[in-house]
């Protein structure tokens, strides 16, 4: 048995308690309470994480301070010896980034006729959307409604959600699922043909569509699939390193980076398309994440430098349970699909402390408040960590429901010598999601015309806090939108001289403000060598 002794002694415990817990309906906080804990112990409140901007749109505003060494950062471009005059790619729609938003805009902007080239840093599908886990949220059953839907995301969000683009996201949502499932996504579905839907964190109806726990693999399966049969060309290992804008300010291409050979070539383009995802690799405040290993926030350096303004940049998510224990699975995500399902957060003595349906912000700062001194955390190798009691699922929904409805969960922890049928397992919150990004419009345009943005890159949609369900719904209602809407803006676009003179533009502000050690900029992948 890979658990130490004394969590052992904590597990017997929980087991001990088990039946009271399962029949136990925790209470719900009070607005009050949330915000008092929240400002303790949500690491968005922590002031030692967090600078302020010296140059840029943003200039003046709170953002994390590995996004600050990126964004006042030095760009690659400015010590290489670059010409636009050789154009290697032409297109009408550049989609950088390869995941869900830019794979479903390829889709839509060849459905438009337009000319679309996708280059990605990785390979197609090496992005969080292949990561997420727990489903995609969508008001299409009797007893909801987008207006329903339309209330939860708010209320997740805080209430600063723009609510023109929470509109498009709840309205198109019932779409995106029927887009999916003629595409040839297997969502879980009951003997009569009907989805199966289940509650996330803060939603106040059962719309969680999934297909059992890997419903992002799903879902980037079939969208790949359908890339490859329309024959898009896609340019893997190429990285975008910065935007090009043409002597009118339009976004005009991009140049790019062989992320082998360090080759560089030039995309020139009518329209582009940012789909560059999240930053969980930029280990804020030191968090580990659940995101893939291209996750460094390229997208939004990029388009601040080019012009485009950000909008709560200063807001990340901390999923409530990443895995605490065993170390080599440290920080990879536990879905919150296991707590809709029954199982509930229990402290080292046994005790539920929380609601397990908070939403996601409220239940990582409980988390956190729980490991903290006073508190009851359960300690493992890497720190303290709470139990998520996994044997609660089959003992409300009869043997072999967890099997069923988490098998790839149930499949990496036995890897390990953890069967979560008979024992409880270790969380702790892991950096999954950034809630800001690229401020756009309902058509997905940035600041910076013909830049369209979508999936994680762009901010606004869920407020300074996402519920469960709602990304996966994002990148489709968003990537679709800004595949159609870059496809139509491409007709009626011309290209003027390409330049790059915003970015040496940029760097004399930088310069002026008297920002010196400057990093090479965007990051591109994260730096796991060890420093001795
Ligand atoms: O918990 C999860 O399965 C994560 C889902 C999400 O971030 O939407």
């Amino acid at each position: 048995m890979i658990f130490t002794e004394e969590m052992l002694a904590s597990m017997k415990k929980v087991e001990a308690a088990r039946e009271n817990n399962i029949a136990l309906e925790p209470r719900r906080m009070t607005a009050e309470e949330k915000d008092a804990l929240l400002s303790q112990y949500h690491p968005d409140y922590r002031q030692d994480g967090f600078q302020t901007i010296q140059v840029g749109p943003n200039k003046g505003e709170k953002a994390p301070v590995e996004l600050i060494a990126m964004l006042e950062g030095r760009s690659r471009t400015l010590d290489m010896d670059i010409d636009l005059n050789k154009i290697d790619y032409e297109a009408d729609v550049l989609i950088i980034g390869a995941g869900g938003a830019g794979t479903s805009a390829a889709i839509e902007a060849d459905e438009a006729g337009a000319k679309v080239l996708v280059v990605t840093k990785l390979r197609m599908g090496d992005a969080n959307t292949m990561m997420a886990e727990g489903g995609i949220q969508a008001a299409d059953k009797p007893g909801d409604s987008p207006a329903q839907h339309y209330l939860d995301v708010m209320g997740g969000g805080h209430y600063v959600n723009r609510p023109e683009l929470v509109k498009k996201l709840v309205m198109d949502g019932p779409i995106a699922i029927q887009w999916l499932n003629n595409l040839g996504v297997e969502f879980d579905k009951a003997e009569d043909g009907t989805m199966i839907t289940t509650h996330g964190g803060g939603t106040s109806r059962k719309r969680m569509h999934a297909a059992a726990d890997y419903s992002g693999a799903e879902i980037m399966r079939t969208l790949r699939d359908e890339v490859l049969n329309r024959n898009i060309p896609v340019v893997d290992f190429t990285a975008a390193i910065e935007l090009i804008l043409d002597d009118e300010g339009k976004a005009a291409g991009a140049v790019l980076q062989n992320m082998e050979t360090g080759e560089i070539k030039i995309a020139r383009a009518k329209t582009v398309v940012i789909a560059t995802g999240g930053a969980g690799r930029m280990h804020y405040q030191g968090f580990p994440t659940s995101n893939h290993y291209g996750a460094t926030a390229d997208g939004l350096v990029l388009a601040y430098r080019a012009g485009a303004k950000l909008l709560y940049q200063d807001t990340l998510q901390y999923h409530p349970t990443g895995v605490a224990f065993p170390k080599q699975i440290y920080g990879a995500l536990v879905t919150e699909k296991v707590r809709s399902m029954g199982a509930k957060l229990i402290n080292s003595e046994g005790e539920v402390f929380m609601h397990p349906l908070e939403t996601r912000d409220v239940a990582a700062a409980s988390i956190i408040r729980e490991c903290s001194t006073n508190g009851k955390g359960v300690p493992t190798p890497a720190g303290k960590a709470v139990w998520l009691d996994t044997p609660m699922i089959d003992r409300i929904h009869g043997k072999g429901m967890l099997e069923k409805r988490l098998p790839a969960m149930l499949r990496m922890y036995l890897k390990f010598g953890i069967d979560m049928r008979e024992t409880p397992i270790l969380v702790y919150p892991t950096l999954h999601y950034q809630n800001g990004g690229i401020e756009i419009t309902v058509d997905g345009m940035s600041g910076v015309k013909n830049l369209f943005v979508a999936g994680e890159a762009v901010g606004g949609i869920h407020g300074r806090n996402r519920l469960m369900g709602n990304s996966l719904l994002d990148v489709i209602v968003f990537g679709r939108n800004a595949g159609q809407q870059a496809g139509k803006a491409a007709k009626n676009t011309q290209i003027g001289k390409l330049s790059l003179e915003h970015v040496k533009k940029y760097q004399a502000e930088l310069e002026k403000a008297g920002i010196k050690d400057q990093l090479p900029s965007p990051k591109l992948l994260p730096d796991y060598t060890r420093k001795f």
